[in-house]
C-alpha cells in the first residue's frame, strides 16, 4: 500500500523530455495565444448577467478582480512548475513529482473534467451560439437536429456540436503548428470583439446604473427558485463563484510544454500574461455591462445573453450580430484547446504507464498523439450530441479547482523537499501565496452546485478504483 504514494524522480522527468517526439514549434506567443484561446469564451458573453444580476450587482467587476486574483495565485504555481517540469501532463505531472502516484492519477482523472467535459459542455454552448448565428440569416434548423434526445424528448441529436467536434479533431491530429495557426486567428477575431464591446459598449454607459455600485445586502430568489443572500460583500464572493468558469483555460499552456520551443522561460510567461490580459478585458467588459444596463433589468431572455441584450436595449441591435458572430468563433478555439489539453495529458499518463500504449502513439508525419485525439473526438462528439451535458458544467470548474489546489500544495511542497532545483521562474512570498491559493480554489468548490460536487466526487472515486485495477499494476515504477 505504502508504494502508492511513490514519487516520480525529476531526473525520470528529464529523460521524457528528450525522448519527446512531439514536435517544438511554440514560441511565447504562441502559447499565449493558446491560454486566451482557452479563456474567453461562452463565460464572458453567458454568465455575467446571472453574476450581475443574482449575486454582485454592477460589483460584478470586483468579482471578476476577486476570481482574477484566485487564478493568480494558481498561475504563479503553474508558472514555477513549468518551468521546473516542461512535461505534457501539466498538473498531473506536478503531482506525480512532489506529491505521490495515487495522488497524481486522481488529479490526472479530475483533469478529464476539465478538459474533455469541459470540451463537451462547450460544444453545446458552441451549437446554441451557431444556431443563433443561422437564425441572424432566417434559417432555422429544426429541433431534431439542434438537440439532444433527452432535452427534445424525440430522436434526435445536436448534429452541429457533433461536427464542429470532429472539424476540431481533424485540425488536431493534422499537427500541433496547423492546430497553433487556427488558435490564433480565432483569438485575433474574438479579442477584437471583445475590444469592441468594451470601445463601443463605453459609449453607451449610464453611470445611474452603477449606483449604488455595491448595492445592499438581500435575500433573492437564485435561478433554482432558492432564495440565497445577494449584493454587498458576500455577493462579490458569490459572483466570483459564478463566473469562474469564465477564467478557466490559462492552466491549458502548461499542457503544450512538450511542443514549446523554450519551454522553461515561454510557458511561466504566457501562463501570468494571458490571464492578466483576459482579466483586463473582463473588469472592462462587466463594467461595461452594468453601465448599459441595470443589473435589476437582467432577466428572462437576456440572461442568456445579457451582452447582446445591453447592446439591443443601446438601440444597437446590429452589435448582436458581431457578438453572436465573435461568441460563435471564439468558442471554437476554447474546445480546440481543451481537447489539445486533455490528449497531452493522456501522454504524459501513458509514458508512465498509467494509461495503456494507445495514449502515446505518435502519428509517424504529423507527429500527433492521433489515436488518443480521435478516441477523444469520439466521445467528446457523442456525449455533446446525445445527452444534456450542459447541466454539468460546474463539474469543469470542479476538475480545474480540484488541480489549481493540489498544484499550489504542490509547489511549496517541492520547495520544501528540493529547495535546490533549477527553476526559470520563482512563486513569490510562498507559502503566503500557495496557501492563499489552497483557500481561494476551496472556497469556490464549496460554492459549485451541489449536484455536479457530488457526481464530481463520485466520478474521482471512480478513478481510484481504476487505479487498483489497472494504472497501480501497470506503472513504470511498479516495474522498476
Ligand atoms: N473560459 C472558457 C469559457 O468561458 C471555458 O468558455
Amino acid at each position: 500500500m505504502s508504494n502508492i504514494w511513490r514519487k516520480k524522480p525529476i531526473s525520470a522527468f528529464e529523460a521524457d523530455m528528450k525522448k519527446s517526439e512531439l514536435k517544438r514549434v511554440l514560441g511565447k506567443w504562441s502559447l499565449t495565444s493558446i491560454g486566451i484561446g482557452a479563456i474567453i469564451g461562452g463565460g464572458i458573453f453567458v454568465l455575467t448577467g446571472t453574476a450581475a444580476h443574482y449575486h454582485a450587482g454592477p460589483a460584478l467587476a470586483l468579482s471578476f478582480i476577486v476570481a482574477g486574483i484566485a487564478c493568480i495565485f494558481a498561475a504563479l504555481c503553474y508558472a514555477e512548475f513549468s518551468s521546473i517540469l516542461p512535461v505534457e501532463g501539466s498538473a498531473y505531472a506536478y503531482a506525480y513529482g512532489t506529491v505521490g502516484e495515487i495522488f497524481a492519477w486522481i488529479i490526472g482523472w479530475g483533469l478529464i473534467l476539465e478538459y474533455a467535459m469541459g470540451a463537451m459542455t462547450v460544444a453545446v454552448s458552441w451549437s446554441g451560439y451557431f444556431n443563433k448565428l443561422l437564425k441572424l440569416f432566417g434559417i432555422q434548423l429544426p429541433s431534431y437536429l439542434t438537440n439532444d434526445p433527452f432535452s427534445a424528448g424525440e430522436l434526435s441529436i445536436n448534429l452541429p456540436a457533433f461536427i464542429i467536434v470532429w472539424v476540431i479533431t481533424y485540425i488536431l491530429v493534422k499537427g500541433i503548428k496547423e492546430a497553433a495557426n487556427t488558435n490564433n486567428i480565432i483569438v485575433i477575431l474574438k479579442v477584437s470583439a471583445v475590444l469592441f464591446v468594451i470601445i463601443v459598449g463605453a459609449f453607451c454607459v449610464v453611470p445611474e446604473n452603477w449606483v449604488p455600485f455595491i448595492p445592499e445586502p438581500a435575500m433573492v430568489k437564485g435561478e433554482s427558485g432558492k432564495m440565497h443572500e445577494a449584493y454587498g460583500v458576500m455577493g462579490i464572493f458569490g459572483g466570483a463563484a459564478a463566473i469562474f468558469f469564465a477564467y478557466i483555460g490559462f492552466d491549458a499552456v502548461s499542457t503544450q510544454a512538450g511542443e514549446a520551443t523554450n519551454p522553461k522561460k515561454d510557458l511561466p510567461f504566457a501562463i501570468i500574461a494571458s490571464l492578466l490580459i483576459c482579466t483586463a478585458l473582463y473588469v472592462m467588459v462587466s463594467l461595461v455591462l452594468t453601465g448599459m444596463i441595470n443589473y435589476k433589468d437582467i432577466t428572462g431572455e437576456a440572461l442568456k445573453a445579457p451582452v447582446a441584450a445591453a447592446f439591443e436595449k443601446a438601440g444597437k441591435p446590429w452589435a448582436v450580430f458581431i457578438i453572436t458572430t465573435a461568441a460563435t468563433v471564439g468558442l471554437i478555439s476554447v474546445m480546440l484547446v481543451m481537447m489539445l489539453g486533455q490528449t497531452r495529458i493522456f501522454l504524459g499518463m501513458s509514458k508512465d504507464g498509467l494509461l495503456p500504449q494507445f495514449f502515446r502513439e505518435i502519428h509517424p508525419t504529423f507527429k500527433t498523439p492521433y489515436k488518443s485525439t480521435i478516441l477523444v473526438g469520439t466521445v467528446v462528439s457523442c456525449v455533446a450530441a446525445f445527452t444534456p451535458i450542459t447541466l454539468l458544467g460546474d463539474m469543469t470548474s470542479f476538475g480545474t479547482l480540484f488541480a489549481f489546489a493540489m498544484v499550489c500544495g504542490g509547489v511549496w511542497l517541492l520547495r520544501v523537499n528540493e529547495p535546490n532545483l533549477e527553476r526559470g521562474f520563482k512563486v513569490p512570498a510562498l507559502p503566503l501565496i500557495a496557501l492563499a491559493g489552497i483557500a481561494t480554489n476551496l472556497f469556490l468548490i464549496i460554492n459549485l452546485n451541489r449536484l455536479a460536487q457530488i457526481l464530481a466526487t463520485a466520478w474521482l472515486l471512480l478513478g481510484i478504483l481504476v487505479y487498483f485495477f489497472y494504472s497501480k499494476k501497470h506503472s513504470n515504477l511498479e516495474r522498476a
